[in-house]
């Protein structure tokens, strides 16, 4: 897939109304305040936003929030697939979901960030959304509301992404939390006016793009998280470019169990067992270091307060679960990425939401901060855990997609980054 794309830089957008897909699918608090509890999307999208106020634009920006159900059917449905009684399932609840993940709270925090007013309309591309682009001036910025309440937008309904077009003049696409997404306002938008990247996905796709295709080597790859199923893309294609492999997390139980060692109650995916095997044998033939746990933290609990130990791998007894990296495999670990080149980090070493068991994470996040390597956070968890560990601002680049960052490491093609411009 050619990642050459053409920029904001590559068009002239004074005076002109553009459509910015941004990901402003920001955490909220859950008691339903509306509190945002980590702006770092938002920020992430203004030097693209400020950059075309500057130049004279009038900006329409548009992100999803959340998984609203766009009709009440579809809501219902969903709530008897969860199991809930039908009586239960009133519109005032479907309407309660909607109402929460509307982007009120979005637009006041962009306001106070841009130190200039944001317009914010009342749908996507109803009466209300038409009447305020069509009046925006140069300078101005609009905020539509969450593209996900209308229900073409995860179909990628061409209608909708024609109607979303028909505001503009240029599309501009800086989500790239959500360019794994074929969606309207993700992609098909592109079928029906120039298209071309903003700041933020050039800089997405320039660390990680470059840390796949030409990478300052050694190239490390720590791959953590709980499932070695939600892992396989990436172990696979790094597998194809990296020198070393590190594997942590809850998915080194089945690496450990595939080779006849007891793991106890831990996570273990038995379906995934021999494609472990296969993973270590590829290791083999393309002659990449894979580096499984020597020793584990054991829980007698999943709790904060467990009583824990350390045992080698392999051998953890029934009633005990691992939930972190032992001492001997951070040592281990952290020899490995002293000299590397680039390190790539997806997955945290164990669940470090308790402090007890993020000593490996730490430990892990500790040593990156102390390389000279290019250091690459994949989104979700592991940007997660390096930001409340403290280590965000020493790593060299946190990726702000979760899923579009593992999708770009696994090789995939990414929707919302063939449909723009080649340079
Ligand atoms: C994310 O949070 O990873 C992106 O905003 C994409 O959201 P989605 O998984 O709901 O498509």
């Amino acid at each position: 897939m050619n990642y050459n794309k053409k920029t904001v830089k590559d068009v002239d957008v004074k005076d002109k109304k553009v459509l910015l897909r941004c990901d402003f699918n920001v955490p909220m608090a859950k008691d339903g305040s509306g509190v945002i509890t980590d702006d770092k999307r938002i920020r992430a999208a203004l030097p693209t936003i400020q950059y075309l106020l500057d130049q004279g634009a009038a900006v329409i920006a548009c992100s999803h929030m959340g998984k609203p159900v766009a009709t009440f059917e579809s809501y219902k449905k969903k709530q008897l697939e969860k199991g809930k009684d039908e009586a239960s399932i009133t519109e005032e609840k479907w309407k309660k979901s909607l109402a929460e993940l509307r982007m009120e709270p979005v637009a006041a925090r962009l306001s106070e960030l841009l130190g200039k007013p944001v317009i914010l309309a009342d749908d996507v591309v109803g009466p209300d959304a038409q009447a305020k682009a069509s009046a925006l001036k140069s300078g101005e910025i609009l905020l539509l509301q969450n593209t996900r309440f209308e229900k073409g937008e995860t179909k990628n309904d061409p209608a909708l992404a024609k109607a979303m077009a028909d505001m503009a003049e240029i599309y501009v696409s800086d989500a790239f939390g959500a360019v794994h997404r074929a969606h309207a306002s993700t992609a098909g938008v592109a079928d029906y006016l120039p298209a071309v990247s903003g700041f933020l996905i050039q800089k997405e796709l320039d660390f990680i793009g470059g840390a796949l295709a030409s990478p300052k080597r050694p190239l490390v790859a720590i791959l953590g998280g709980s499932k070695v199923s939600s892992k396989i893309g990436v172990i696979n294609n790094l597998l194809e470019i990296a020198d070393t492999i590190i594997i942590g997390g809850g998915m080194a139980y089945t690496f450990s169990a595939a080779q006849g060692g007891k793991v106890g109650g831990s996570l273990l995916e038995e379906d995934w067992k021999d494609y472990s095997l296969e993973m270590i044998q590829k290791a083999k033939d393309k002659g990449v270091k894979l580096l499984l746990p020597v020793d584990t933290v054991i829980a007698d609990a999943f709790s904060p307060d467990a009583n824990a130990k350390v045992v080698r791998s392999g051998e953890i007894p029934d009633g005990w679960e691992g939930l972190d990296i032992g001492p001997e495999t951070v040592k281990l670990y952290c020899e490995a990425v002293a000299d590397a080149g680039t390190v790539i980090w997806n997955g945290p070493m164990g669940v470090f939401e308790f402090e007890k068991f993020a000593v490996g994470t730490k430990a892990v996040a500790e040593a990156l901060s102390r390389t000279n390597a290019i250091t690459i956070i994949g989104g979700g968890d592991s940007a997660a855990a390096v930001q409340q560990l403290g280590y965000a601002d020493k790593m060299t680049h946190i990726s702000t997609g979760g899923g579009a960052s593992l999708e770009f490491m696994e090789g995939k093609e990414l929707p919302g980054v063939a449909c723009l411009l080649d340079a």
